[in-house]
């Protein structure tokens, strides 16, 4: 019989590797994938991404969920959802990936790479006198457990970065905006912009065809949190006016991006498969162990999630 039970689900993610991982951390956790298989009282902890509906309510001594990824957006709207801690998956590797996606891409526009692979494409010699990384003003909009780290890093490389974010941040070498009154000065003095915000009510839809046109003329935009925060049909109109002129598009408000979307047929959009960060077991079971061992303390998880907030 149980004790002190963790029912995992994702249809993404390998459980083989997370039981490995977590039962190295917490030698006495009763793991499992099968809910029929578990006696339901002794679930206490539930590990999961996009289960059924109704899911949760099998399990009526859970004293944490926790969400197999960064964005929570798919969780925090269920009706099942247990007044329990949430929490959600965040570890140093994650931050790195996300960081280093963002570096690149920021990177690829501000040391005109895109312009040479086109120029490549037609075999013509093409120079474009670089720009100092000082005079090129990027802007993150979000500046939570991924965002901050890829401000921080784009400011370490030595591009002039400005963030915002609902409450004041203080970041080396960042210059913070906070809150929504913000929103316009700030976009109209970015070149390139990082989206890296999570999709909750009020980020649904944010970067409408006004917001976008706030950006000055030509300016790039790196979309990696949620494909709806951006209106896509807004993005679309803007990028064949030229007003925003390239695209970095990680997510998309469908996924896969349909066969027959516009995106893929624009040569000013980059298009990647939502894969900006992804979680490394090893890394993440450290802190979802860490997480349950305060929770069996009495005490709150990490990377705690608010489902009112959304995020
Ligand atoms: N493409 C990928 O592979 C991938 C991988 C992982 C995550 N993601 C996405 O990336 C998102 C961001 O991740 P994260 O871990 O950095 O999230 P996070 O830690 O929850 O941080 C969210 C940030 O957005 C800000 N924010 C939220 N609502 C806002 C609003 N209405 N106005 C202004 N700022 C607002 C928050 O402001 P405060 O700090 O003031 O609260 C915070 O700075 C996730 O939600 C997920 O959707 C994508």
């Amino acid at each position: 019989m149980s004790r002190d039970a963790l029912i995992f689900y994702s249809e993404f993610d390998d459980p083989g590797a997370w039981k490995t991982t977590l039962t190295a951390e917490l030698p006495d956790l009763d793991f499992h994938t099968d809910p029929d298989a578990v006696d339901p009282a002794s679930v206490h902890y539930a590990l999961a991404w996009k289960p059924p509906s109704g899911f949760f309510r099998r399990f009526p001594n859970l004293k944490l969920v926790t969400n197999l990824g960064a964005g929570v957006d798919a969780l925090v709207g269920r009706d099942d959802l247990p007044d329990v801690p949430i929490s959600r998956l965040s570890d140093t590797g994650m931050v790195s990936l996300m960081s280093s996606y963002v570096l690149f891409s920021v990177i690829r526009y501000a040391r005109d790479i895109h312009i040479f692979e086109r120029a490549q494409r037609r075999g013509e010699w093409k120079y474009v006198h670089p720009r100092a990384l000082s005079d090129i003003r990027v802007g993150v909009l979000g500046l939570g457990e991924l965002g901050a780290p890829a401000a921080e890093a784009l400011a370490r490389t030595g591009f002039d970065v400005r963030g915002w974010s609902r409450s004041r941040k203080n970041i080396p070498g960042v210059s913070c905006y906070a809150g929504i009154e913000t929103l316009d000065a700030f976009l109209q003095d970015i070149e390139i912009a990082v989206i890296l915000l999570p999709l909750t009510p009020e980020t649904r839809g944010l970067l409408d065809a006004r917001r976008l046109s706030l950006l000055p003329t030509g300016a790039k935009l790196i979309n990696a949190s949620r494909g709806a925060v951006v209106d896509e049909p807004a993005l679309i109109a803007a990028l064949q006016s030229g007003a925003v002129a390239e695209a970095t598009l990680d997510v998309f408000v469908v996924e896969p991006l349909p066969n027959d979307h516009f995106f893929w047929r624009m040569d000013n959009v980059l298009i990647t498969p939502h894969l900006a960060s992804i979680t490394v077991p090893e890394a993440a079971a450290r802190e979802v162990a860490e997480s349950i061992r305060r929770v069996r303390s009495g005490l709150l998880p990490l990377h705690q999630v608010d489902p009112r907030r959304g995020y």
